[in-house]
């Protein structure tokens, strides 16, 4: 990790991202695709940093997108198999989604039979899928349950009578940061309601949301279930996690601006959990904070507040060993993915820079936040 003389030299706010992490992580990637003989694509929503899409994109099978945008950047910097998923497509996107795209995958029948006239007039060969709902989820916060009731993702399978003429594959995703004894239940449940279209499709693709790189999860469990399944149904499948990508391997680095006293002491950060982490606030999510535990586990207790205006906009009530002050740096964990693609510059806060701690140690500045930034995506 970073020394001292190295960290004095970084921006803050910034997002340091360490590339050996992320090689560990596609390595294990790699390694499941070699051996279960699955397709791993890399979920640009959860982790996009171009800087490292060469490092990246020698161990993973290519990338999905949420929309044109990040299927561009997956096509023009990525290279290999460029895979998207909107809940609905614009028109307007539409042309260039297939000049772009391997797979489209459509939420539904309809819109699939209103898009199949433009795709089989489309001189590049693009594979069409069907997102299905398996109207199973064991992920207990809505906001981050793709089957929650009402949900808007996927044709539930009363809704499902024949694979549609034109369509390759099926995709479901209804898992977050969940282990493979989830994605086997999952499976299973799909097989039980759309047993009789799987072998009618070409590839299947089982989503995002499994912690494939973290150290607790169950990889043979993983191997066995795809392994089943391809012999089984006889289709290529296809994953495609986010955050697996990034896991562990990245610190959100912030500053303590100030210290005031309202009954309790109360730090001033230049981060924000509304701009930087919105999970906090949508969530309950807690961030770990290095050298940091729970509210009065240690000697000097603080809540870790934003310099926006927003009243809500808290990081939590944390303890540290030594008192903090202004000019104190503290290091949030795990923040390579999501927050870095999900920030936004509300109060005209800096983004956080970014930095990539390279596997030689040295540490490069990627990307620095300017006024600029800020200006012209306003006006
Ligand atoms: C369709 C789809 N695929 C993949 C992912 C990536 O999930 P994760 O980052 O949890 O692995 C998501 C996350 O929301 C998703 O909606």
């Amino acid at each position: 990790m970073l020394d001292e003389e190295a960290l004095a030299e970084v921006p803050s706010p910034c997002y340091i991202i360490d590339e050996l992490a992320i090689e560990e992580n596609c390595k294990i990637l790699g390694e499941v695709q070699e051996l279960s003989g699955c397709r791993i694509l890399m979920a640009l929503k959860g982790f996009t940093l171009p800087s490292l899409f060469p490092l990246i994109s020698k161990y993973l099978h290519g990338t999905c997108a949420s929309g044109l945008y990040e299927a561009r950047l997956g096509r023009e910097r990525f290279g290999k198999e460029v895979h998207v998923f909107a809940p609905a497509y614009d028109d307007r996107e539409f042309e260039e989604l297939l000049r772009i795209s391997d797979h489209i995958v459509f939420n539904s029948i309809a819109q699939w039979e209103r898009a199949r006239p433009v795709v089989e007039e489309s001189a590049r060969k693009v594979s069409c899928g069907i997102r299905i709902n398996p109207e199973y989820s064991e992920v207990p916060i809505d906001l981050w349950n793709p089957c929650a009731r009402y949900t808007r993702f996927g044709v539930r399978a009363d809704d499902f009578r024949t694979v549609p003429e034109g369509i390759d594959g099926l995709h479901f995703h209804a898992l977050c940061q969940q282990n493979s004894d989830s994605l086997e239940r999952l499976i299973g449940v799909v097989e039980e309601k759309f047993e009789r279209h799987l072998s009618r499709v070409r590839w299947v693709n089982f989503g995002g949301g499994q912690l494939i790189t973290a150290p607790d999860y169950d990889i043979d469990r993983l191997f066995r279930v795809v392994a089943d399944f391809r012999e089984e149904y006889v289709v290529d499948v296809y994953m495609e996690p986010g955050e697996a990508v990034a896991l562990n391997a990245g610190v959100l680095m912030s500053t303590v601006l100030d210290v005031v006293h309202n009954e309790m002491d109360i730090a001033i950060l230049d981060i924000s959990a509304w701009a930087h982490a919105q999970d906090i606030l949508a969530a309950a999510f807690r961030m770990d904070v290095i050298g940091g535990c729970g509210p009065g586990e240690s000697k000097h207790t603080y809540r870790l507040a934003s310099r926006s205006c927003l009243s809500g906009d808290i990081i939590g009530d944390y303890s540290f060993k030594q008192p903090l002050h202004r000019g104190s740096r503290l290091m949030f964990t795990d923040m390579a993915s999501y927050s870095v693609v999900s920030n936004n510059m509300f109060n005209g806060i800096p983004l956080p820079a970014i930095a990539i701690l390279a596997k030689s140690n040295e540490v490069r500045i990627v990307r620095r936040s300017s006024y600029e930034d800020f200006e012209s995506r306003l006006s």
